[in-house]
C-alpha cells in the first residue's frame, strides 16, 4: 500500500503540469471553449455530432470509472497508511479476496459501463456509415481523389464546357464547395499511397485506400467554411496536404456552380494594350503569420471566400496576357487543365477557376499575390517534395521575378 503514494504524488505534478500549460496558453475563449479550425468538440454537421456524442458518452463512463477506482485507492491509502514504526511490522490487514459480492459487483459493473459505451457506438456506426435512408435520394455525390499531395474534387453530375462542343465533369481541386444541409456522400479514391478525407467540423477521417472504393458522408448545418487536412501519413508533404470545405445556401450554391461550368475567364486588353511594358501592381501590405494567412481571412473565411470570386480590381490586362503566355512557353499546361484556355494536363490541380479559390498549394497558404509568388519561384521551399519542384528541376525551369508577376496575375484573374 505504502508505495502507491508516490503513484499519487506523480498523478498530482502530472495534473498541476497540465493545469500551468492550461495557463500558459492564455485565457482565450477558443481555447476553453475547446474551439479551433480543427475542433472536434465544436461541431457544425450531423455526422461530427454523433461521433462527439460517442466520444462524451465514453468520457463520462470512464470518468466515473476513474472517480471509482481513484476513490477507493485513495481511501485505501490513507486508512492503512503506516503511521508508526510498528505499523510497518504488523499484520496486514484481514484480505476480501474471493468475496463473491464484490466479485460478482465489479464484473456486473463493467458489462454494465460496455454497455452504455456500445448502444450509442453502435447507433453511431449505423448513423454515420451512410446517409440516413430517408435522405438518401438528396444527397449530393462527389468524389475526392488524394494525390501527394493534393485533394482533387469532381462533381460527376455536373458537366462543365471545355469549348462550344466538348464537356467534361467539373473539377476543382482543394476546395470542396458543398451545399450546406443536404447531406453529400463523398466516394475516396486515390492515385499513389493511402490518404485520409477528414474535416473535423464535419466528419471524421475514412481513409482513400488503393484499389479500393471507400466513401463517407457529412453535411453542414449551415452556410460555413471548414477546414480539412490528410489524416494519414503520406509522404514529405502529409503535414501541409491540407483543403478546405466550402458549404453555401442552395441559391449561392447553384450560382457557384454556373460561374465553374463555365470556361475559364480571358481578361479582354486594355484600350492602351501598346503600354510599353505591364506595371508591377503594388504589393498590398498584410499582416502575416507563418502559414501567410491575413487577419481579415482568419476572421470571416466564408467572407474571405465570397471576395475572391470577383475579379481582381487592380487587374493589369497586359501583365494577364503575359502570363497566360508564360503558362503555354514554361509547361505549365502539361500538368494542369484551364479549360477554355490552352492547357489539359491532369497530374496537377485543374486551374480553371484557380483565382475565386481562397488557398493555395492545397490549402497551406492563402491565394494572394505574394504568396502566389512565392509558390510559383520556388514550390520545393513551401511545399518539401512535390511535383510541381520536381518538374522544375526536370524541365530546367526558372522563372524570373517579372515571369513571376505575370504568372501570378494570370492566375488570379481565373475566376
Ligand atoms: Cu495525404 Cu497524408
Amino acid at each position: 500500500m505504502l508505495t502507491s503514494l508516490p503513484t499519487l504524488a506523480r498523478w498530482s505534478r502530472a495534473i498541476a503540469a497540465l493545469a500551468g500549460l492550461t495557463l500558459l496558453a492564455g485565457c482565450d475563449y477558443n481555447f476553453w471553449r475547446m474551439d479551433g479550425h480543427q475542433s472536434t468538440i465544436v461541431v457544425d454537421g450531423p455526422v461530427a455530432r454523433d461521433q462527439l456524442h460517442v466520444f462524451y458518452v465514453t468520457c463520462w463512463v470512464t470518468l466515473v470509472i476513474f472517480i471509482l477506482v481513484g476513490g477507493v485507492l485513495a481511501y485505501a491509502t490513507v486508512k492503512f497508511k503506516a503511521r508508526s514504526e510498528a505499523d510497518e511490522h504488523a499484520e496486514p490487514p484481514p484480505q476480501g479476496h474471493g468475496n463473491p459480492l464484490v466479485e460478482l459487483g465489479l464484473i456486473g459493473g463493467s458489462v454494465l459501463a460496455l454497455v452504455v459505451i456500445a448502444i450509442p457506438t453502435l447507433n453511431a456506426i449505423w448513423t454515420t456509415h451512410d446517409v440516413p435512408e430517408a435522405q438518401r435520394a438528396n444527397a449530393y455525390e462527389i468524389t475526392a481523389t488524394g494525390y501527394q499531395w493534393w485533394f482533387r474534387f469532381e462533381y460527376a453530375s455536373e458537366q462543365a464546357s471545355v469549348d462550344a462542343n466538348i464537356k467534361m465533369p467539373l473539377v476543382t481541386g482543394n476546395e470542396l464547395v458543398i451545399p450546406a444541409g443536404r447531406p453529400v456522400r463523398i466516394h475516396l479514391r486515390t492515385v499513389d499511397v493511402i490518404h485520409s478525407l477528414w474535416v473535423p467540423k464535419l466528419a471524421g477521417k475514412v481513409d482513400m485506400i488503393p484499389n479500393r472504393a471507400n466513401f463517407l458522408w457529412l453535411q453542414a448545418d449551415k452556410p460555413g467554411y471548414f477546414w480539412g487536412q490528410c489524416a494519414e501519413y503520406c509522404g514529405d508533404s502529409h503535414a501541409v496536404m491540407r483543403f478546405r470545405v466550402i458549404a453555401l445556401g442552395p441559391r449561392e450554391f447553384n450560382d457557384w456552380l454556373d460561374q465553374q461550368l463555365q470556361t475559364a475567364r480571358t481578361v479582354a486588353p486594355a484600350p492602351d494594350s501598346n503600354r510599353a511594358r505591364p506595371q508591377f501592381a503594388a504589393l498590398r501590405s498584410f499582416r502575416q503569420n507563418e502559414t501567410g494567412i491575413t487577419a481579415k481571412f482568419d476572421v470571416n473565411p466564408l467572407e474571405a471566400w465570397r471576395e475572391k470570386q470577383a475579379p481582381e480590381k487592380d487587374e493589369d490586362p497586359a501583365l494577364v496576357a503575359q502570363g497566360r503566355a508564360l503558362f503555354s512557353s514554361k509547361a505549365c499546361i502539361t500538368c494542369h487543365t484551364v479549360r477554355g484556355h490552352v492547357g489539359a494536363g491532369i497530374s496537377g490541380p485543374d486551374l480553371t477557376h484557380f483565382g475565386s479559390r481562397t488557398m493555395l498549394a492545397a490549402g497551406l497558404l492563402e491565394n494572394n499575390r505574394e504568396q502566389l509568388r512565392r509558390w510559383i519561384k520556388d514550390p520545393g521551399a513551401v511545399k518539401p517534395g512535390n511535383k510541381m519542384a520536381k518538374g522544375y528541376v526536370d524541365n530546367k525551369i526558372v522563372i524570373s521575378t517579372e515571369e513571376e508577376v505575370a504568372l501570378a496575375a494570370y492566375l488570379e484573374s481565373l475566376k
